[in-house]
């Protein structure tokens, strides 16, 4: 008896060195990523600012007819995909540069007929028929992202940005959770 209680233990702590090991290098692998691609790393929105983002969301897009929510670096889909299911008639896009992140997206997404998935630079989308935009970027991106959207889109949009604010755009709302650490910024963007 004793026996099998060894040889179980042991199975348990093989698989859980195993387990923190593979995590390890997806994790490490993300960050060197990021930091020789100068691109954020596939962090997800999480908490009250999570929360926060999507009811602003929300209360913004639940008495149009249709509305079109982009967001710039989807990650794993965890800001579109809950809005998605709640709002099946308006259209939710997601732009993703790495490939991991991406994939899982497509694959939580399948069953959605109104949500679509891009790996694809977001510099390089396509702005004209935005009303809402989700951002959790480094602030070096976010400097760079501001004059690119005064330039390409085509209407007012509300943008909800996590954590790292524009520094060139007065915000309608700073909503500070937990200081510095827990905080997004509400913006209506207009085109200039
Ligand atoms: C901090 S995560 C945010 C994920 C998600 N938006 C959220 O808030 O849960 C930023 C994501 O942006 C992606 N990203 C960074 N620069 C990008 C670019 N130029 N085009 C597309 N995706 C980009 C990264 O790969 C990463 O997954």
């Amino acid at each position: 008896m004793s026996e099998i209680l060894w040889n179980l233990f042991y199975i348990f702590l093989i698989a859980d060195i195993i387990f923190i090991v593979l995590v390890s290098i997806i994790f490490s692998y993300f960050l060197l990523v990021s930091h020789f691609m100068r691109t954020s790393p596939p962090v997800p929105t999480v908490g009250g600012v999570k929360k926060g983002m999507l009811a602003g969301v929300e209360s913004y897009i639940s008495g149009k007819a249709h509305a079109t929510v982009i967001d710039l670096g989807s990650g794993w889909g965890s800001l579109l995909l809950p809005l998605a299911i709640k709002y099946p008639h308006h259209t939710f896009i997601g732009y993703e540069c790495a490939y991991l992140p991406y994939l899982i997206s497509r694959l939580r997404a399948r069953n959605l007929p109104n949500v679509r998935f891009y790996r694809q630079d977001f510099f390089t989308a396509d702005f004209a028929e935005v009303d809402v935009i989700l951002c959790f970027q480094l602030a070096s991106i976010m400097q760079k992202l501001l004059p690119y959207l005064q330039r390409h889109i085509s209407k007012t949009v509300r943008i909800y940005v996590n954590r790292y604010p524009f520094k060139d755009l007065v915000p309608l709302q700073k909503v500070s959770l937990e200081g510095d650490y827990a905080v997004y910024y509400v913006y209506e963007l207009s085109k200039s």
